[in-house]
Formats: structure tokens, C-alpha cells, sequence
């Protein structure tokens, strides 16, 4: 989030404009250090994307930027202006992340739900990347976004249940490794 800037005069940016879920959206008036994370929640009203770590560290505030899944608040506002930014707002009006949606909550994937957002932006991703993911990219590719709530088994569940329907075989055992907890309820 910005400085205060009643004590320093902080360089305001010129006025941008933000591709955001196929609309154009005008920013005005903003700090330059503001992250697209910040823009997207406090000045183009899209409070999807959640706000934890602003480090890096939780992938809470994942978006897609021209498609590929980033930390929304390790990316400066107007370093996006120029590229197709989707929220979780975006995906799930367009139906697009529908199914990975219906998965989380149908298995359990979404307890709390802070994280989902997050999840549901590095899924997409994923799956667009590389529909017929194994277990260990998936891991991977999931390793970036934290849930205190499922313990991921759930989670990695509902993958495997998009990925089983998407190429229309039913809904599969899961991911599940020996071993995986699914934490508290
Ligand atoms: S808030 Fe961006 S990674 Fe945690
Ligand atoms: S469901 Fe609560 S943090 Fe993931």
C-alpha cells in the first residue's frame, strides 16, 4: 500500500490504463510504488485477489497476467498497463475456471476460502499450461499457494477431478499421496 502522504510527497503516476478482465479500466491519481495487487483492490473495486504476505510468499493474491499466473502484489500497477491482467473476478464470470471452481467446494478443496481465489488463478494456469499434469507438477505448480485450512490433499483432489473431466473419463481416485493429512475441518 502507498506511504503516508500527508509527510512526504510521494511521485504520484500519470494516469494509466489497465486491460482487466477484457474491460479497460482507467487508473488515476495513484502512488508509483502502488502493486497491481493494491490497484486491482483499492482503486478498480476487485477485491478477489486477497491480500497476505505482499511478499511473494502466500500466493493468496494471484492473477494471471497475459495468461501466466504472478504474485499480483510483487507487480507494480502500471508495469501492467500494456497486458491482459484477469482476476478471479474475470474467471469466474466467464465461466472459464467454472469447473476447477465447482471441484474445490464439491470435494472440500475451500474452507476458510481465503486462499481459493489464489488457487483458482495457478490452476488455470496449470491446466492451461499442461492439461494432463502428473501429481508432481501439480505439486509444483501449486507449491506457491498457501492454505491453512485443507492440508492440500483436497485440493490436489479437485485437480485431478477437472483433469478427469475435462477429458470426459469420470472423476478419478485423486492425487492423494500415502502419508497426506487432510487437516483440520
Ligand atoms: S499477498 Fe502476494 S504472495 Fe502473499
Ligand atoms: S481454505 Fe482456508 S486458507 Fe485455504
Amino acid at each position: 500500500m502507498p506511504p503516508d502522504s500527508t509527510s512526504v510527497p510521494w511521485p504520484v503516476a500519470e494516469g494509466y490504463q489497465l486491460s482487466v478482465d477484457g474491460r479497460t479500466r482507467t487508473v488515476e491519481g495513484a502512488w508509483v510504488g502502488e502493486s497491481l495487487l493494491y490497484v486491482l483492490r483499492e482503486r478498480l473495486g476487485l477485491p478477489g485477489a486477497k491480500n497476505a504476505c505482499e511478499q511473494g510468499e502466500c500466493g493468496s493474491c494471484s492473477v494471471l497476467l497475459d495468461g501466466v499466473v504472478v504474485c499480483a502484489c510483487c507487480v507494480l500497477g502500471a508495469d501492467a498497463a500494456g497486458a491482459e491482467v484477469t482476476t478471479v473476478e474475470g474467471l469466474t464470470a466467464t465461466g472459464s475456471a467454472k469447473d476447477i471452481q465447482e471441484a474445490l467446494v464439491a470435494g472440500g478443496g475451500v474452507q476458510c476460502g481465503f486462499c481459493t481465489p489464489g488457487f483458482l488463478a495457478a490452476i488455470t494456469d496449470l491446466l492451461a499450461r499442461s492439461p494432463e499434469a502428473d501429481e508432481l507438477e501439480v505439486r509444483e505448480a501449486l507449491s506457491g499457494n498457501l492454505c491453512r485450512c485443507t492440508g492440500y490433499g483436497r485440493i490436489l483432489e479437485a485437480v485431478s477431478a477437472v483433469q478427469a473431466e475435462r477429458r470426459g473419463a469420470g472423476v478419478p481416485g485423486g492425487l492423494r499421496a500415502p502419508g497426506d493429512e487432510d487437516g483440520p475441518r
